[in-house]
């Protein structure tokens, strides 16, 4: 059975040093939904072609901000929120050595006035997956062409995509906005993220590029 959130690490010991040491204080916090090392991965990817700064709402205990920091460059900036007070603590704690790092505790537009941002890493908060959270408006958080990845889909076979049998209305949202160029990954057999770049504008305001 493929082992999922924090325990999936037991399987993936070659991991930056910052992310061994998130995974090791998630365990300890008895945390269990860390991001997968398969997300670590593209989030490492991701954050190395950041020029200026990158956000992720749900800092969990900063297994994936760690993955974001040890990819980014030195100037780039890192901001990421979690509402859980006890959670936004660990994580201001592992990354206090590290000055590009902010940890806000508090509800996920909390990121808004430090933007806009070159990456965007939805993962608790502004997804739009669950009732009552409104999704992050790309438009307001993203730089022209900045990229915004959302974990933790099951892959689809299906279009339009569903889960658990009905239509999958979060993934829609995403895969077809209008200021997106948006695409589905398959990172392992049973999990996907969509990526996003926000589209250009042409000098009136349109979109350049659909
Ligand atoms: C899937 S876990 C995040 C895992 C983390 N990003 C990682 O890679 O290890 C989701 C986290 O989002 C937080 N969260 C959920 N809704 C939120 C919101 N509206 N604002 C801020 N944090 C939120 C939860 O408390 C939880 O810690």
């Amino acid at each position: 059975m493929t082992e999922r959130g924090t325990n999936a690490y037991k399987h993936h010991r070659d991991v930056p040093p910052l992310v061994a040491r998130a995974v090791r204080t998630a365990r300890a916090a008895g945390f269990a939904f860390s991001c997968r090392p398969e997300q670590g991965r593209l989030l490492h990817a991701l954050a190395g072609g950041a020029t200026a700064a990158i956000a992720e709402t749900g800092t969990g205990c900063g297994v994936g901000l760690a993955w974001l920091a040890a990819g980014a460059g030195p100037g780039v900036r890192l901001v990421s929120v979690e509402r859980d007070a006890e959670r936004a603590a660990l994580a201001a704690g592992l990354f206090a050595d590290d000055a590009r790092v902010t940890v806000l505790h508090g509800d996920w537009p909390a990121i808004t006035p430090h933007g806009p941002y070159d990456l965007l890493v939805l993962d608790g908060g502004g997804q739009g997956k669950t009732p009552g959270d409104t999704p992050a408006d790309p438009r307001a958080l993203l730089t022209p062409h900045g990229t915004v990845a959302i974990d933790d889909f099951t892959p689809a076979t299906t279009w339009p995509p569903t889960h658990e049998g009905a239509v999958d209305h979060a993934r829609l949202h995403w895969l077809t906005h209008p200021a997106l160029s948006a695409t589905e990954l398959r990172l392992a057999p049973d999990l996907a993220t969509v990526v996003g770049t926000r589209r250009g504008e042409d000098l009136s305001g349109r979109s350049c590029c659909s």
